[in-house]
């Protein structure tokens, strides 16, 4: 794995106002891996994404991008980025490849250079067939493959997408990161935000998850995973009073690494089923608690998620004061 430093983050913070959206950010993002934001509306993923694509200034802290400097050389940054904004630019009445010429002519572009590379954009995402009709007449699926396209056009070495699949169906996201992958095989970086778990799980080579502002934990999914300190099994339990004892009981086997109450039963967080699961049956049945239903599971990004932010990522946040 090439390890050379495509982007450092460094103690970066943004504030609006008095609101603290990006605090004290620090990560590295390596030449040709995708890597994510992971995190709920309002973690400050966008204004992350933001800052390092120049569009705003860091209220403290420093990026580099290629080794430019965001502030400072902010137009050297611009020549080797491509950025697929979260909330779509589509015009109402221009069609698919008027977007791209007219972006374009905005990269001076000569024309046959642009006619080339629209129509090998086109082509990646598959839309030669509607290119020439408005581009408000598209699909939601349709349009996002336009702005990814727009986000290609100046050819970058460094895509930046905020929310690539945000509302889609499940065919277009799949195609999505079929595109993504495919950019990552050319030997491109992305950097991606997203509130998917699944997303994350499946396209990022590494991921920070981030919540208020602040990287909560960062790593490659199954590095994640397994900091967690192993695999659940999930008891289902007839009679619930019996729960606190089975609990007291479970924490005391050396074979199990925690014990955690639920609304059926328990999950208990073990390193090897093979050895725990004997000592759990044994331990239910002496303490006369009917197994009603046992599974077990190995941890999931959400399993990470709520144990680095103590909730699931689609519970809503306790309310920040409003600047
Ligand atoms: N221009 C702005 N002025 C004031 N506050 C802002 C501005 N932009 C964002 N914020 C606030 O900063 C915080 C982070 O916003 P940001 O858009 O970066 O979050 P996000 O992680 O991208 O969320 P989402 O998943 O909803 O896109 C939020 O509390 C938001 O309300
Ligand atoms: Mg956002």
């Amino acid at each position: 794995m090439d390890r050379t430093v495509a982007i450092d983050v460094s103690r970066l913070c943004k504030t609006y106002d008095t609101h603290k959206a990006v605090d004290d950010l620090s990560f590295q993002v390596y030449a040709g891996e995708i890597f994510g934001l992971l995190g709920p509306n309002g973690a400050g993923k966008s204004t992350t994404l933001r800052t390092l694509i120049t569009l705003l200034h860091p209220t403290s802290g420093t990026a580099t991008i290629m080794g430019y400097d965001s502030v400072r050389e902010a137009d050297k940054v611009r020549t080797v980025i491509g950025y697929v904004p979260q909330e779509r630019a589509i015009d109402r009445f221009l069609t698919g490849r008027e977007h791209l010429q007219l972006l374009g002519a905005l990269y001076h572009l000569s024309k046959e250079e642009a006619t080339k590379r629209i129509r090998e954009l086109l082509t990646l995402v598959e839309l030669e067939a509607h290119a020439d009709r408005p581009a408000k007449t598209y699909s939601g699926g349709m349009k996002r493959k336009l702005d990814i396209a727009c986000g290609l056009l100046p050819d970058p070495k460094i895509l930046f997408l905020d929310e690539p699949t945000l509302g889609l169906d499940v065919q277009s996201r799949l195609r999505i990161w079929e595109y993504v992958r495919m950019l990552k095989a050319r030997g491109m970086t992305v950097v991606m935000t997203t509130n998917y778990l699944d997303e994350a799980d499946q396209l990022c080579d590494r991921l920070a998850i981030i919540d208020g502002g602040k990287i909560k934990t960062m790593g490659s999914p199954v590095e994640l995973k397994i900091a967690l300190g192993g695999d659940i099994v999930s008891l289902t339990l007839k009679e619930l009073d019996r729960i606190p004892a089975l609990e007291t009981e479970l924490k005391r086997q050396p074979a199990i690494t925690s014990v955690r109450t639920t609304t059926k039963g328990l999950d208990i967080r073990v390193e090897s089923p093979e050895k725990a699961l004997p000592t759990i049956l044994e331990s239910a049945n002496r303490l006369n608690c009917s197994v009603e239903f046992i599974q077990y599971n190995r941890p999931r990004l959400d399993d990470v998620f709520i144990a680095h932010t103590g909730r699931a990522i689609t519970e809503s946040i306790p309310e920040a004061e409003s600047a």
